[in-house]
Parts: C-alpha cells; sequence; structure tokens
C-alpha cells in the first residue's frame, strides 16, 4: 500500500511517501525550489517521493493532507471578524489566499498528482504532529505533546498514544486536552522574534542563541502578557499583541511601550558579555546597552517557554503515568528546552523526530492514515534521518566537470579520509556531500561543513569565511555516540533519541570545553552523536580525527550560505564551494578543490 503525505501553505512544505507503513523517501520543498521554509504547493518534492518509490500516481492508494483546510478557514475567518474593522488588510489578504488555492487543497491534489479524490484524506494538524513524533518512535505506548504556532484552532496538546509492532490493540491517538488560539506558546515565541529583529518562522533558533548572553531580568513585564496555569495552558493579554488582526506586526503599540522600541533587523550585535574587551569593530558603549537590553529579553522569553514546556512535560506525565515522551511541533525544535526536558523532567525516554516541525506534519499524516485510520500494524521506527534524494557517480562526475573543477576520484574509503582528516588538522574546512539529504532542518553529515572544533579561532574563520552569518550563534559538535558521556554532561546521552537528529542541547562536561572551543556555547552545544550503522563513513572520519588529536569530535555546521536552504544536487553544492572560502570538498568519493588549485 501506497500513501503520500503532503504539507503545504503555512510554512516549510514537504511531502513523504510510505510503502506498507515503511517510509521510502522525505523532503522538504525549499531543497529543491532553492526557497528557504519554501510553503508553496510540494510538486517537486512529491515528484522526487513517487520517484525515488519507482511510482506512478495512479499506484498511490491514499494521499493524505496534514491539516483540515475548512477548520483552519474558519479560524481565520472567525478571528478576524472579531476584531473588524482593524482586520481589514488582513481580512482581504487572508481572503484571496484562502480562496486562490488553499480552500481548494482537495481539487489542487486531484489535479496536480492526478488522484481521484476518494483517495484524498485529510488528518487534524495537531493528529500529524502526534503522529509524525509516536509512529516514528520505538515506544509502543507514550505520552504526545504537541506544541505549535497554530493549526487549525489548536496550539498545543497534552495525550497518549499507543501502537504495538505485533498488531494486538488498537492504534490511537487520544489527544485529551488543548490549547487554542489565540493562546499560543508558539505564537508568543515568534512575536518576539520578531521583537528582536528576526524572521518570524526562521530566526527562533537565532533568539535562542542570544539569550545565553543575557539575563531573564524581564520575568514582571512578561508576567503581564502572559498568564501560564498549572498545566502549562496560556492566556495571552491581547492588548499587546496583534497578529490576530495585522498581517505585518505580530506586537502591538502597547507591547512597545511596555518592553522599549524593537531592534532594528540585521543590527550588529554586541555586548559586554560578547566581547568583554570592547573589541568589536565601531564600539558604542549606549549600542552595548541597547543590545543587552535585547539579550535580556531573549534570555526572559527563552525562560519563560523552557518553563512552560516544563510545566507541560510534568502535566502530560500526571495525566498519562507513561514513562515515554514524544513531542512533535516547531516549538519541539526549542533545543535548550529539549535538553532541560530530558535532564529535569520525569520521562525515561524522550523522542522527538527530526522534521519535529510543520514539514514533519505531511510524514505524521501519512503513518496516521496507515495505522489510526487503516488500523495496519506498525513496522517502522525511524534511526536516520537520510530521506531525501541522491545522485549517481555518474552524475557527480558529469556536474564536476562540466564546472571545470580540479578534482581526484579516492576509492579507497580509508585513503579519502585520511587525506580528508588532514586538511581539517590543517586548520581547513571540508564540504561533505554524500548520499541522500537530510529530512527537517539540520544537516547531520550528508549536506555538512565540517571543521576541527578545538580552537575558539575555527569559529570566526567558518563563521565570516563561510557562513556569514550572525557571530553570537554557536556552532554544533558531532560526536561518535559511545563517547558522547565523556564530554556531554546529560543523563544516558549514549543513547538519546535526540542527539542522533541535533535536537538537544547539553551543558559540556567542565574539563572538556577548552577542548571544544569552537563548538561550545556559555559552556553548551547542541550535539550530533553518531552510530557507525547509521552513518559508516561520516562516524570513521570523526573516529580517525579522534585517533588523531584525542578529540573524536568535529565541528558540524549544515551546508550553505547564509539565507540559503541546505544543497541538494551536486550542482547546489559546487555553486555553494565556488561562491564560499570553503576549502575542499568532499562529494561522494571525489575530493574537489578550487579552480585553479593544485591537488
Ligand atoms: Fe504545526
Amino acid at each position: 500500500m501506497n500513501i503520500l503525505g503532503v504539507s503545504c501553505y503555512y510554512h516549510d512544505s514537504a511531502a513523504a511517501l510510505l510503502q506498507d507503513g515503511v517510509l521510502v523517501a522525505a523532503a522538504e520543498e525549499e531543497r529543491f525550489s532553492r526557497k528557504k521554509h519554501d510553503n508553496g504547493y510540494p510538486k517537486q518534492a512529491i515528484e522526487f517521493c513517487l520517484r525515488q518509490a519507482g511510482l506512478t500516481a495512479d499506484e498511490l492508494d491514499y494521499v493524505v493532507f496534514y491539516e483540515k483546510p475548512f477548520q483552519k478557514f474558519e479560524r481565520i475567518l472567525l478571528s478576524s471578524l472579531g476584531y473588524f474593522p482593524k482586520t481589514w488588510a488582513f481580512f482581504r489578504e487572508a481572503m484571496v489566499a484562502w480562496f486562490d488555492e488553499k480552500l481548494w487543497i482537495k481539487s489542487k491534489l486531484q489535479t496536480d498528482i492526478g488522484v481521484p479524490t476518494d483517495k484524498i484524506l485529510f488528518v487534524e494538524h495537531h493528529l500529524s504532529h502526534a503522529a509524525s513524533a509516536m509512529f516514528c518512535s520505538p515506544f509502543e505506548e507514550a505520552a504526545v505533546l504537541t506544541i505549535d504556532g497554530v493549526g487549525e484552532w489548536t496550539t498545543a496538546t497534552i495525550g497518549h498514544a499507543t501502537a504495538t509492532f505485533d498488531g494486538n490493540g488498537a492504534n490511537r491517538i487520544n489527544l485529551s486536552k488543548e490549547m487554542r488560539f489565540p493562546h499560543s506558546l508558539g505564537l508568543l515565541y515568534s512575536v518576539f522574534t520578531a521583537y528582536l529583529g528576526f524572521r518570524v518562522n526562521n530566526g527562533e533558533y537565532k533568539v535562542m542563541g542570544m539569550a545565553p548572553y543575557g539575563q531573564p531580568n524581564y520575568m514582571d513585564k512578561l508576567d503581564k502578557i502572559v498568564a501560564a496555569d498549572d498545566e502549562g495552558g496560556l492566556r495571552l493579554n491581547m492588548d499587546y499583541f496583534s497578529y490576530h488582526y495585522s498581517i505585518q506586526y505580530g506586537f502591538s503599540p502597547k507591547f512597545v511601550d511596555l518592553f522599549g522600541p524593537p531592534r532594528r533587523p540585521e543590527s550588529d550585535f554586541y555586548t559586554l558579555t560578547t566581547n568583554p574587551n570592547k573589541d568589536h569593530p565601531g564600539w558604542d558603549d549606549a549600542i552595548a546597552a541597547e543590545n543587552q537590553r535585547f539579550a535580556d529579553i531573549a534570555a526572559t522569553i527563552q525562560r519563560f517557554t523552557e518553563e512552560t514546556i516544563l510545566t507541560m512535560v510534568n502535566a502530560a506525565y500526571t495525566e498519562t503515568g507513561s514513562k515515554n515522551l514524544v513531542i512533535a511541533g516547531g516549538v519541539a525544535l526549542n533545543s535548550v528546552a529539549n535538553g532541560r526536558i530530558v535532564r529535569e523532567g520525569p520521562f525515561e525516554e524522550v523522542f522527538i523526530q527530526p522534521a519535529a516541525g510543520d514539514s514533519g506534519g505531511a510524514l505524521g499524516a501519512a503513518l496516521y492514515a496507515y495505522h489510526v485510520l487503516l488500523g495496519k500494524p506498525r513496522k517502522f521506527v525511524m534511526n536516520h534521518a537520510y530521506w531525501g534524494a541522491d545522485y549517481t557517480e555518474a552524475d557527480m562526475a558529469e556536474t564536476i566537470k562540466a564546472n571545470g573543477f580540479t578534482y581526484e576520484f579516492i576509492d579507497d574509503e580509508e585513503k579519502l579520509l585520511d587525506r580528508v582528516v588532514d586538511t581539517i588538522l590543517n586548520e581547513r574546512v571540508i564540504g561533505w556531500f554524500r548520499g541522500r539529504f537530510e529530512w527537517g532542518p539540520r544537516a547531520l553529515g550528508h549536506r555538512s561543513i565540517l571543521a576541527d572544533p578545538r580552537r575558539e579561532a575555527m569559529k570566526e574563520v567558518v563563521n565570516t569565511k563561510i557562513k556569514f552569518r550572525e557571530p553570537f550563534r554557536p556552532f554544533a559538535p558531532v560526536i561518535m555516540a559511545e563517547q558522547a558521556a565523556e564530554y556531554f554532561a546529560t543523563k544516558n546521552i549514549n543513547n538519546s533519541y535526540l542527539t542522533p537528529y541535533m535536537l538537544m542541547v547539553s551543558p559540556i562536561v567542565d574539563d572538556k570545553q577548552d577542548k571544544l572551543q569552537a563548538v561550545c556555547h556559555k559552556g553548551t552545544g547542541r550535539l550530533q552523536s553518531v552510530r557507525r550503522e547509521a552513518n559508516p563513513g561520516y562516524y570513521r572520519l570523526i573516529e580517525k580525527f579522534g585517533q588523531a588529536t584525542g578529540v573524536p569530535v568535529l565541528l558540524n555546521t549544515s551546508f550553505n550560505l547564509r539565507g540559503e536552504p541546505i544543497v541538494n544536487t551536486p550542482q547546489n553544492a559546487l555553486n555553494t564551494f565556488a561562491k564560499s572560502d570553503i576549502d575542499q570538498l568532499v562529494m561522494g568519493n571525489f575530493l574537489i578543490r578550487k579552480k585553479g588549485e593544485r591537488l
């Protein structure tokens, strides 16, 4: 049985394909369209899934959409009418978009893919999120927590799910508690993201990166705009917000009266904490003080988010009594909060699927249809994230030659890896392109940039020469899974379900911080742990680097330039390689140098 899941029209459109309940392909549209967070109809991702499985559309048994468009339409209609006439522009814009395409998703899927309407199903947004976590996890029963901006009406749920691998007992997801729009932890975080000068649905992790440079000194002000109950349910004072009636701003003038003027997007960020010696170019005491206010506000909203999530986690435990927790929704990508759930929460095991945001809804919708609507038993557990497109050696060779790069083909894997380790030891930076691209927002060793993590200076090299991104944003370490506990202070970290997907920040063991200067962010790191069987070449590279240096860790960051999606094709990789100061590129078993450089 072939089931295609589709998510689109909010952010991060995607498609995923199941064959007899086993995932065979999943990808976000942005990787093909090259538009970051592309939220349009995922035509190319759908085509890729069918191609990967060798299917034509008439072989699809079901196409499942990740939310119910009419319920979402109702929410937008009712919430904007409630604030009329303030909402006129919002209303007009929303209606144009909805009548244009969104409301008619069924006929769009029917005509574009070429499937009859009786094969098209719809699953509620938060059920799609919940299914994406539960049915990829290794658990047969678990507490469920979903937290995002907003789906149809729902913004967070607590529930319980069961689904066995032997087919005994019903597969079900029961979301017993919910929070509803406009009250939303995800939207609250997004409002602060916008206030702090970052793009909503893109810059949330930048707020998280800024937070460690500040103190949560604004809690009393935050209390004026939001109250939490003892299960993490929020009540927002809507006088301070405008996302329910404005297309441009999430916060109202009253919010600005309370917190002060918002941060200008793209303005330089430096404070006495980031630059104690005042050595930032063009240092200005007044600007540094103003930036400190922003860092303190970032710390405040981050702290509040962590505390609220922990309250929800405890409520889920009390409600279900389960030892296992699965989490989904955009807020489940808050890796600092996830670390606290593991260290401070009551659950023994926690699983989050790597595409925890709306792209993962495509996968969840398909899984929900298969296991719950059709009642089929489970066969699948996700134990890696490599579900995207890959390219043959012939594709690579042709592209490299057509672009005129100098290259060597090194068939002997050990020899190739030794060469790469030598290059990294010479403080060079490597582009690493192998196998199928990753599912979800993180590069996990198939489309990565790798460097030596040991010296502070590499942070600067990678940041300014390659990523061209904000200096306060951290780089991540990747470590052999068996050695994670030696370097990272979180219980049971060698067996974590979160670290293979870089979903959790952990404190770094005190006496190891000095060995990991380039990936240590105020004493913490958002690690990826890797097992040999999940990614043999990548694992072996880290192992060899460990043998050479005594530190089995590399700096791993995503293979893209600032503002661009992670590379997909060999041509994307060569373009990024050419535009940046990446020193060498490993593509499959090709070792590629910059034009004009000799090997
Ligand atoms: Fe969502």
